[in-house]
């Protein structure tokens, strides 16, 4: 029900070049696109106040799993819920409370909420939830005991140093083209 969010970008399959060019002429065109400016933008190290309030913690109260509102659609991208996917759960709910307020809000215009992102690599870095499912501890091993969150900030690291000691420990290459495309 819950669809990877379109305006991700499918950084896996176009070499770096590529994606270089075409950052630099989409923001040109366009002054600037929300995601590639947001990638250059240092994660957040303090619990985020997000545009609709959101609680981790509470969810897992109620024995929502991570599968639900993140899929893994293709395997990549673990996808975030909309306005219309939180509907799907919360059409009764009260929209004069503060809780629900802003939800109903976006709803009622039509906006995207736009969440900001607390895990986001820079574009030139190849990454996929795919190949992480085996991790020791499932998602915890890399974003913390996010279920007993109520507010989400980064408090694993995603620094090349991290990624390159678990790849070592597993086995994995550490090859620069593993997770860069240097050459294009
Ligand atoms: C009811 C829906 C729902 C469930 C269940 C849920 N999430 Fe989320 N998740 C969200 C929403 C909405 C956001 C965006 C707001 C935020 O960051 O808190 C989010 C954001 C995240 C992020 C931050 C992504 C980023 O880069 O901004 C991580 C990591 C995450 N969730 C992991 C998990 C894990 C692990 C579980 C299971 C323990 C889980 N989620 C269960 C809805 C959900
Ligand atoms: C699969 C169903 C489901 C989905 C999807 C879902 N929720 Fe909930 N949500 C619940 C349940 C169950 C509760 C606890 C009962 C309640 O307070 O209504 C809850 C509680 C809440 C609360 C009240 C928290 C509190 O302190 O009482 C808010 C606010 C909320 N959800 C927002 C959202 C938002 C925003 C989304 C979309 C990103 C979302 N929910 C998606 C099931 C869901
Ligand atoms: C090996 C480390 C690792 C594991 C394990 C992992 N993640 Fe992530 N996750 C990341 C990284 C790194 C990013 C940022 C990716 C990017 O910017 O392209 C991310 C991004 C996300 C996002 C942001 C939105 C998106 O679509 O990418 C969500 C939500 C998320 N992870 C949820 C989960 C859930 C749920 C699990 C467990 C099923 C999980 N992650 C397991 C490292 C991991
Ligand atoms: C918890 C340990 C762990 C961490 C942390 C980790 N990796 Fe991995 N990664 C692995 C393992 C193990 C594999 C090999 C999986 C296989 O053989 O299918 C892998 C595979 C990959 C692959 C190839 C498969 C795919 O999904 O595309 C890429 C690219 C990758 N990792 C990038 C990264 C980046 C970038 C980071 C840091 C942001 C990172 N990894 C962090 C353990 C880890
Ligand atoms: C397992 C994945 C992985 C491997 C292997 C890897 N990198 Fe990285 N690299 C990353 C990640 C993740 C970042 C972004 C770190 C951040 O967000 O600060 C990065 C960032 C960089 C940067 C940007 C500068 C910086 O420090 O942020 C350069 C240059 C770079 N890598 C070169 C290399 C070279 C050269 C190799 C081979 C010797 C290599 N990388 C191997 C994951 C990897």
């Amino acid at each position: 029900m819950i669809q990877p969010d379109s305006t991700f970008r499918k950084r896996a399959c176009i070499p770096v070049g590529r994606m270089i060019l075409l950052a630099a002429l989409m923001l040109a065109a366009l002054g600037a696109v929300a995601d590639e400016k947001k990638s250059g933008e240092p994660a957040p190290l303090k619990p985020v106040k997000q545009p609709v309030e959101f609680s981790h913690k509470r969810h897992a109260e109620f024995g929502l799993e991570c599968k639900l509102c993140h899929p893994m659609a293709g395997g990549e991208q673990a996808g975030i819920p909309q306005t219309a996917d939180c509907l799907n759960c919360h059409q009764d709910s009260d929209s004069s409370t503060p809780a629900f307020r802003a939800l109903f809000e976006h709803a009622k215009t039509k906006k995207r909420i736009a969440w900001t992102r607390v895990y986001l690599l820079p574009y030139f870095v190849f990454f996929g939830h795919k190949g992480h499912q085996g991790a020791k501890d499932g998602c915890e091993t890399c974003h913390g005991p996010v279920a007993t969150r109520d507010l989400l900030w980064k408090e694993r690291e995603t620094s090349m140093k991290s990624c390159v000691e678990c790849h070592k420990a597993n086995q994995a290459s550490i090859s620069c083209t593993f997770c860069h495309e240097l050459n294009q």
